[in-house]
This record gives structure tokens, sequence and C-alpha cells, in this order.
């Protein structure tokens, strides 16, 4: 299993406005592209990943959506529209949900009132957890361990906080270099990795 965490700090809660920030400063075009590049490779899918998009801009808590290709996502196609069309069902079918609820809104789509702090200590009990960072070890000489999950940001930096939340965690951050790249690009250039790994 491959698993990202995206973590949206300016993805709003509100399903009528997700459509609007794309191209503009909530930049959720960051989130539908990373989407795209975790499921889709030419003529196929992989199955072995999920993704969970964390929504931060919110009037009460965070939401916490999850696409899950092993439990039966459904993506139209590998276009912005077909990302955004689930995290608007996500949000407006979950209308109510409390804190901490999850919610199962279709096959592989589910929503759950929490966000990144209670996620990431969710899945450090069971799973290997690396946060992507340039000052990280570069990803060819760190080992990864077997069902990685994979954190990173949108356009904007992840709070210090959190970073330093997270290394106290025992969580090891690895590199692609010095460049900033696009969370998508990091997407990709994980799979690419592992990929190679399974020759
Ligand atoms: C566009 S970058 C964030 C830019 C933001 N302004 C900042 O200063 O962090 C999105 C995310 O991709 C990951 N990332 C970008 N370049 C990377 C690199 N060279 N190595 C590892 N991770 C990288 C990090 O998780 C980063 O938070």
């Amino acid at each position: 299993m491959r698993t990202f965490i995206i973590r949206a700090r300016k993805g709003t809660t509100r399903w009528e406005r997700v459509r609007s920030q794309i191209g503009a400063s909530g930049h959720f075009e960051v989130i539908a592209h990373s989407v795209i590049n975790a499921f889709f490779v030419s003529n196929g899918f992989r199955e072995d990943v999920e993704i969970y998009i964390i929504l931060d801009c919110s009037e009460d808590f965070p939401r916490t959506i999850k696409l899950s290709a092993g439990e039966g996502l459904s993506i139209a196609g590998f276009y912005e529209d077909a990302v955004i069309d689930l995290v608007e069902k996500a949000l407006k079918d979950s209308h109510g949900l409390q804190k901490d609820e999850t919610r199962v809104i279709a096959p592989g789509l589910q929503i759950s009132g929490f966000g990144f702090e209670k996620l990431v200590g969710n899945l450090l009990e069971t799973r290997p957890v690396y946060l992507l960072d340039r000052k990280g070890e570069d990803i060819r000489n760190a080992k990864l361990d077997l069902n990685p999950v994979f954190v990173l940001s949108d356009h904007l930096a992840m709070p210090k906080n959190s970073v330093k939340s997270l290394k106290r965690q025992g969580v090891k951050a690895i590199s692609f270099g010095k460049k900033m790249l696009f969370a998508s690009q990091c997407v990709v250039l994980i799979h690419y990795e592992l990929d190679r790994s399974e020759f």
C-alpha cells in the first residue's frame, strides 16, 4: 500500500466554495493534480494507493477526505473537475458530520471530522510515516519501510509546529533535492522510486 497525505492549508470545508479555489489563492489545483498523479498511469489505475486530503480551512473543525482505490474508488477521469466533483460530493453528503465522526460517502470515498494531527497519530500506530521535506535525507539513501505513508503540504509550507511534532514522533524527513517542487511532482517521484525498487 502507498498512502499520501496532502494538507490543503487553505482548503475549504464549504462544498460550494471548492471549485472557486481552482486557479485562485486557495490553489486547489495542487490537490487535484496530486490526486490524479497518485492514481492514474497511462491506460491504468493504481490499485494499491490511497490519498488523504486534509481541508484545514473551516468554521468548526478540519475535514479529512480519504480516496482509496482498494475500497472501490471511481474517478470519472484524470482531469481537475473529476477530483473536485468527489471533494464536493464528500462535503455535501456529510452535512451535519460531527467532530471525529467518519462517514462513508461512496465506495472508496469517505470523510472524517478531524484533521492532520489525529490522522497522522492514527496512521503512526501501524504504518511508517515520512515527511516530504527538501531538508530531509535523500530518498535514494533512505531505507523506506513497507507500506509507507508520505506527508506533503500544498502550495503553503507545513506549519513549523506540525513539523516539530512529526519529528518528535519519530517521523523521518525525506528529500528529492533542493529544488522546491509541486506536491503533485513529489507524488510522481515517490511512485517512480517505489516502482524502481520493485523491479
Ligand atoms: C510547493 S511545496 C510547498 C511550498 C511552500 N511554499 C514551502 O515553503 O514549503 C509542496 C510540498 O512538496 C514537498 N516538496 C517540494 N519540494 C520537495 C523536495 N525537493 N523534496 C521533498 N519534498 C518536497 C514538501 O512536502 C512541500 O511542502
